[in-house]
């Protein structure tokens, strides 16, 4: 499977940094764009020096010791010009994990102005699937307006609000909860949750 990661700068690095680790774990490949804001919140978030989308693949492949099987591809934030640009290149789908509220109003409004917003206005042109998984409290009636107008052209909207049925251990658990919804709507099959049972 061929898929899009874009990575903003929304505060919950825990969850790019869980889905990166289960899908470098797989077989595929991935189209990785990576905002220089979520950088700087992996910095403060995780405590740690990295500085480029690079760092942040090497910190998650050392910090859970990941054996990679998939093919990442790092493609430059500010490269409008790149492969995944035009939807000549095909993908089945495209996560923003997190989706900052600013990324939310772009792709909304179409200004593609970055390759996140770029690709995110392709794969809907291209009537492919386009999960947002934004990241804000509370949220304001732009918010809310930007989120449903992209629900009405076809973007799904997976809020970074993970349950607490299944009693989390950990804040990796709490991370693995919103990747395997993401999975699960990528059409990918993960043991990273066990499904509800009420047994
Ligand atoms: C530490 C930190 C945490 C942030 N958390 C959020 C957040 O949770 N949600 C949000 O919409 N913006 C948040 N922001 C603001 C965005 O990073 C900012 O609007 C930025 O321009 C987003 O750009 P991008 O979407 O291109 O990455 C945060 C910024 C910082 C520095």
């Amino acid at each position: 499977m061929k898929i899009v990661l874009g990575i903003a700068g929304a505060s919950g690095s825990i969850y790019p940094a869980r889905f990166l680790k289960k899908l470098l774990e797989l077989e595929g490949e991935t189209f990785l764009i990576v905002s220089p804001a979520s950088i700087r919140i992996f910095r403060e978030e995780y405590t740690i020096k990295v500085g480029s989308p690079q760092d942040i693949l090497d910190f998650v492949i050392e910090k859970w010791n990941v054996d990679v099987k998939n093919k990442i591809h790092i493609r430059p934030f500010g490269d409008i010009g790149a492969d995944i640009a035009s939807g000549s290149n095909t993908w089945s789908s495209m996560v923003v994990l997190p989706c900052s509220m600013k990324t939310i109003a772009s792709i909304n409004a179409g200004l593609t102005e970055n390759l996140i917003e770029r690709c995110a206005d392709v794969t809907l042109k291209e009537r492919r699937r386009l999960i947002l998984v934004p990241r804000e409290t509370p949220y304001n009636q732009i918010h809310l307006k930007n989120m449903l107008s992209l629900d009405q052209a076809g973007a799904i909207i997976l809020p970074a609000s993970p349950g607490f049925y299944q009693l989390p251990k950990s804040l990796d658990d709490l991370g693995d909860f919103i990747a395997s919804r993401v999975f699960n709507l990528i059409g990918i099959e993960t043991d990273l949750y066990k499904k509800w049972s009420p047994e």
